[in-house]
């Protein structure tokens, strides 16, 4: 008898950089993100029994095999068997899509592993006849989303989340993420993400390699300490509404992410010209016009511009204007802060 569960599970973008890790995957310093609400992957699990000599896994990729993902997909899977004693008496059919265009800079691996951790955690329960309390459920869905990629723990929650252990935040942890339930000023409530698309091509270094390169790096620990400060005082940020700060702290960690690559052995660089003429035009957009408007990067050469719903018509009007013959072919994504993944069956 075969069953089938979809979830549908955001990418986030992280303000608050997790760059370094230890042990099996986990963070050097907290992190905290925000949830993307049209960038989602969307997966599809059928199961039933396995018979002797059965392959126990096949995986497609937007309606077609993917040796490469296929190979990342069956990995985790094997890593987990031991939280989820279901898989070993299953065979799988898992099939997977984005939203979004691959290397758009938009975090597919945070989307595709906690869409898929749900699907795998929503499976255990159904064989179990049992449902695990909801806080429990996505807790342990966060546990095992990080095991395939650290930054997908924050994507189980909507809004902000928090992945890391940090001083005065007694529930947070290293092992899974939280969702960041303190009040916050209206004026973040409903962030605005422009992913500006500056290059697509795939990235030379991997995530993998740059983590690995924090291990060596001669500033590691004054970088973790500067993630602990800049955590801390984004909290009070996001609570008062000091867009300001806010910005100082945003840029700061954009800024420290790329130039840790820079100054890694061997060093790299994942900015292209365009990153940082567009930094400058946000920047003198910004001090002429007064807007609350900032911008982020992951570890890529594409923007995302935040800024808080209200400006959204002046923000597009200066992207059009004044970014977009920096963008391939013009183009950018308009997201926002999202609400979190949503079971579709
Ligand atoms: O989750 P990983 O291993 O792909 O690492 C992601 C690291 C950054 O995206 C650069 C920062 C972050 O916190 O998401």
């Amino acid at each position: 008898m075969e069953n089938t569960i979809i979830w549908e599970s955001p990418s986030n973008i992280a303000l608050i950089k997790y760059w370094g890790k230890y042990g099996i995957q986990l963070p050097c310093n907290p992190s905290l993100s925000m949830s993307l609400k049209q960038s989602v992957s969307r997966f599809e699990l059928t199961y039933s029994p396995i018979k002797a000599g059965e392959k126990s896994l096949i995986y497609l990729f937007e309606g077609k095999e993917n040796p490469v993902f296929e190979k990342k997909v069956s990995k985790f899977i094997d890593s987990i068997s031991n939280d989820l004693p279901c898989l070993n008496k299953y065979k799988l059919k898992i099939s997977s899509s984005n939203t979004f265009p691959h290397s758009a800079g938009i975090a597919s691996s945070a989307s595709a592993m906690s869409a898929l951790a749900l699907c795998l955690c929503s499976m255990q329960e159904a064989i179990d006849e049992m449902e695990m309390p909801r806080d429990y459920f996505y807790q342990k869905a966060s546990r095992i989303a990080r095991l395939g990629s650290g930054s997908a723990s924050r994507s189980l929650f909507g809004k902000y989340a928090i992945w890391g252990e940090m001083e005065g935040l007694p529930q947070s942890s290293n092992v899974f993420a939280i969702p960041f339930t303190a009040p916050v000023h209206p004026i973040f409530d409903q962030m605005q993400d422009a992913i500006l698309m500056i290059d697509s091509s795939p990235k030379k270094v991997s995530s993998t390699v740059g983590h690995a390169l924090m291990k060596s790096h001669p500033y590691a620990d004054a970088r973790f300490q500067q993630a602990r400060t800049n955590m801390s005082e984004l909290l009070v940020v996001l609570e008062k509404g000091d867009f300001e700060n806010f910005t100082r702290i945003v840029e700061n960690e954009a800024l420290s992410l790329h130039a840790l690559m820079m100054n890694s052995n061997p060093s790299y660089t994942l900015l292209k010209p365009n990153t940082l003429e567009a930094i400058e035009r946000i920047r003198d957009f910004r001090s002429q016009s007064k807007l609350p408007v900032t911008f982020t990067l992951d570890a890529g050469p594409n923007i995302h511009l935040l800024y808080p719903k209200q400006y959204k018509n002046e923000v597009i009007a200066f992207i059009n204007s004044e970014l977009t013959e920096l963008l391939e072919e013009g183009k950018f994504i308009q997201d926002g802060m999202g609400n979190g993944p949503q079971r579709i069956k």
